[in-house]
């Protein structure tokens, strides 16, 4: 196949992904097609079963989910469809405030298909839009380098770093004016997103636009088929502004506490726990639209309250306890 018919073959279902309206179906053939094509140029399908591939692999704090995993973000078919979607308008919008301007993004853990650039580049120019890609898995950065190469995409690369993105010191951070660092999982556990945004956001300017720009997880009760909001339980943005002590210090978030003395137990009321991503805008995750907003349960006990705790360390972790009366 010649360089531009492939470009062709591949940028199609690109463009189609920016139809917000796509029915399932339709985006499900869409990204596995991508994903058939990913996984030819790269020698990667995410269901390879070696253990390098499939190893976590800890960082300073938190930890980078396996090579395998990474490459299967792909197929959560609503993640990667509201990324792509919330990543375009972000770039549209800072073009139009920003007239003839290149639009800088730094992409912190880009896995072995860097998606939410590889999937985004071909719709811009690359004097409209340059990359910095970093990663902590030396294989996912090289698939990643020949994905980019063979899709013919390295023009729009400025700069790749092999790092761990809660530590490392970005050169020239002040140049980029968007964010992307999709290092989540269900309530925020053990992915790096907290300890990744608590590096990196005081490096950028202030007005740096943050993709997915927050996390939050709420309780809820449910009880007989009814559902209350019980209130906020971790929202990640307001509770990194709220710290006092050095944040490179922390090893716990302030804990977060629930009355629940005055709930009777009939019809085994149940307390749930919900991650909603706001990616950008109107661009959201909700609850179990992806794999990232798994909805958690948690039996109701006759207690006094229910305290709640972010950790850092030993492990980024929701701990929850059940204070007894
Ligand atoms: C959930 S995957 C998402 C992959 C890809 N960005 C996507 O959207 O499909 C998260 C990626 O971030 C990388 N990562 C996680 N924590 C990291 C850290 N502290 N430093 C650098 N990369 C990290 C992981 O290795 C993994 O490739």
């Amino acid at each position: 196949m010649s360089g531009s018919l492939e470009q062709n073959f591949i940028t199609q279902p690109i463009k189609s992904l920016l139809n917000p309206n796509l029915q399932f179906e339709e985006l499900k053939e869409i990204i596995d097609s991508i994903h058939v094509y990913f996984h030819q140029k790269t020698q990667i399908s995410g269901f390879e079963v070696t253990i390098e591939n499939l190893a976590a692999i800890p960082a300073s704090k938190g930890k980078a989910v396996g090579l395998n995993h990474a490459a299967q973000c792909l197929l959560d078919y609503h993640r990667t469809h509201r990324f792509i979607l919330a990543i375009h308008q972000a770039i549209l919008d800072q073009q139009k405030s920003n007239p003839g301007k290149t639009i800088n993004l730094f992409y912190a853990g880009c896995g072995p298909y860097a998606p939410l650039m590889t999937l985004i580049a071909p719709l811009f120019r690359p004097d409209e839009i340059q990359f910095s890609l970093l990663e902590i898995n030396r294989n996912s950065i090289d698939s990643a380098k020949k994905l980019i190469k063979e899709m013919g995409l390295n023009r729009y690369v400025s700069h790749i770093y092999l790092e761990d993105a809660t530590t490392f010191q970005i050169p020239n951070a002040e140049s980029y004016d968007i964010l992307i660092s999709e290092t989540l999982d269900a309530l925020l556990y053990r992915e790096c997103y907290v300890p990744i945004l608590m590096n990196m956001l005081p490096q950028f300017k202030k007005e740096v636009v943050l993709i997915p720009e927050n996390v939050s997880i709420d309780l809820h009760l449910k009880k007989g088929g009814t559902e209350t909001k019980q209130g906020v339980i971790f929202d990640v943005r307001k509770s990194i502004s709220e710290l006092t002590e050095k944040s490179d210090q922390l090893s716990k978030f302030p804990e977060k506490v629930f009355k629940l003395c005055s709930i009777p137990v009939e019809n085994s009321p149940l307390l749930l726990m919900d991650t909603k991503v706001h990616i950008y805008k109107d661009h959201e995750l909700n609850r179990n639209e992806s794999s990232l907003t798994v909805l958690y349960e948690l039996p109701y006990q006759k207690t006094d309250s229910i305290s709640f705790t972010y950790y850092l360390e030993p492990e980024v972790e929701l701990r929850y306890q059940f204070r007894q009366l």
